[in-house]
């Protein structure tokens, strides 16, 4: 580990290894589990998972290596990051704009995202209590019908996760986030094996996996890839900021692509495990995969009430995916934090108020449903890909090039050279190309 590069105020993670698993821990959270098969369901299964796995590929890795890149080389919150970035390599300071942009996104994610968290506690709650466990299938639905309906509820499930998060963003990044993600996040993986094994004996596995992997793509529209798109740059916590983030606390001088890549691999593993428990119970069940945000909360339980323990491992599991959501809820605000730091704001003091900002937002997104679809909508398939196209255009266009190579410390020249091309042409022109199809430009222009 190189001493040379010190971190905001000399802290740094304890090693790669805790890098990887704080960035994991931002990666994979309610992205994986509860919105990656909810739409993939949306939008027809197959030919949408692999428009998803493509995007990761071209678009999500390059830019994820490129943001933990400049983070390590600014060393500070993402806006300062960009901008010292920018100054050094003889641009305008303004670039510094992304990062500012990227806070407030992340903010805006806040917003919806712990209203979703929210409804995973009160499964916690549920499971506890034993509710759904002699339910059948129909009224499991219309028990989560009944959460939406209480605005009561989800208030109250809101404000924890917001309490939650800003405890842990306030207790430090190494002390905070550093420790819990250690051991949570391999139970987390461990817990869906067991229920994909689960589906795989009492749900109906084979639909499920056709309905995941047959590639069909007379279901694919504009809006669709875009969606894919999106949740590639959602699902990966990219193009706000919130790796560049905790890149400044990467240590030393080691290669960034390797650890990008362990992370990526294990966010899509999740993602896809998630997918698998579930849609082998919508097809053994009745249920329509096309359903919405309800997925994850109507099929799991079905399986908990049918399952021999069903209570403890409900309990369990709903417990796991409210902490990989804290786990990722605290990279939404610690940019902003971190910022405000640097400007003189005390960390608790910053932390509460970001957060306190969050959650009025997201009583606005629990009252009414048109709030929260769009801060999702405007979030993910508008404002990450547009912060991905920027960060990949400054780092691939306008930074030094072998200020790059030192800077990602990418030791084969053949990779560095994939990486750039794919950062440089691909991952541009497939976001605007992505923007221009969604728009219904592209299909016009090539017709003209
Ligand atoms: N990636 C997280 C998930 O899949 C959500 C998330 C955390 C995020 N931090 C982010 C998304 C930053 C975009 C940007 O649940």
């Amino acid at each position: 580990m190189s001493k040379a590069l010190s971190a905001p105020e000399g802290v740094t993670w304890k090693s790669r290894w805790t890098f990887i698993l704080a960035a994991t821990g931002s990666a994979v959270g309610l992205g994986n589990i509860w919105k990656f098969p909810y739409i993939t369901g949306e939008y027809g299964g197959g030919a949408f998972v692999l428009v998803y796995l493509a995007c990761i590929l071209m678009i999500g890795i390059p830019v994820m290596i490129a943001e933990v890149m400049l983070g390590r080389a600014g060393r500070s919150d993402p806006a300062d990051s960009m901008a010292k970035l920018a100054k050094e390599s003889g641009r305008s300071r303004y670039w510094g704009v992304i990062g500012g942009v990227g806070m407030l996104a992340g903010l805006l994610i806040m917003m919806f995202y712990s209203v979703v968290a929210g409804w995973a506690l009160e499964y916690v709650s549920q499971s506890i209590g034993g509710t759904y466990s002699n339910l059948d299938p129909a009224q499991i639905e219309s028990n989560f019908s009944g959460l939406l309906a209480s605005n009561s509820q989800q208030l109250l499930w809101h404000s924890v996760f917001c309490v939650l998060t800003a405890g842990v963003v306030a207790a430090g990044v190494t002390q905070g986030i550093g420790k819990a993600v250690d051991i949570l996040m391999p139970m987390l993986f461990f817990f869906l094996l067991l229920l994909v094994g689960y589906s795989a004996v009492n749900g109906d596995f084979e639909a499920g996996l056709h309905f995941m992997f047959d590639t069909d793509f007379s279901r694919l529209n504009g809006e669709a890839i875009l969606v894919a798109m999106g949740h590639a740059f959602f699902t990966l916590s990219l193009g706000m900021g919130a790796i560049m983030a905790y890149g400044a606390y990467f240590p030393g001088h080691s290669s960034i692509g390797k650890t990008v890549m362990t992370i990526a691999a294990l966010d899509t593993i999740i993602a896809l495990l998630a997918g698998m428990a579930m849609f082998p119970l919508v097809f053994a069940n009745d249920l329509t995969p096309g359903q919405g945000p309800g997925l994850m909360f109507v099929t799991l339980p079905i399986a908990f009430s049918n399952m021999s323990g069903g209570i403890f491992f409900g309990t369990l599991f709903f417990t796991l995916v409210s902490i990989a959501a804290l786990s990722s809820s605290i990279s939404l605000i610690e940019p902003g934090v971190a910022w405000l730091e640097k400007h003189g704001v005390k960390r608790p003091v910053s932390t509460f108020g970001l957060a306190g900002i969050a959650w009025l937002g997201g009583i606005a997104s629990i009252h009414y449903e048109s709030v929260f679809n769009a801060l999702d909508y405007l979030t993910a398939n508008v404002m990450l890909p547009l912060g991905g196209l920027l960060i990949a255009v400054f780092v691939g266009w306008l930074m030094p090039s072998d200020r790059v190579l030192d800077e990602t410390g990418i030791l084969h020249a053949k990779v560095f050279k994939a990486w750039r091309f794919l950062l440089r042409y691909i991952a541009p022109l497939g976001i605007i190309a992505v923007f221009l199809h969604s728009l219904g430009l592209l299909g016009w222009l090539m017709r003209h």
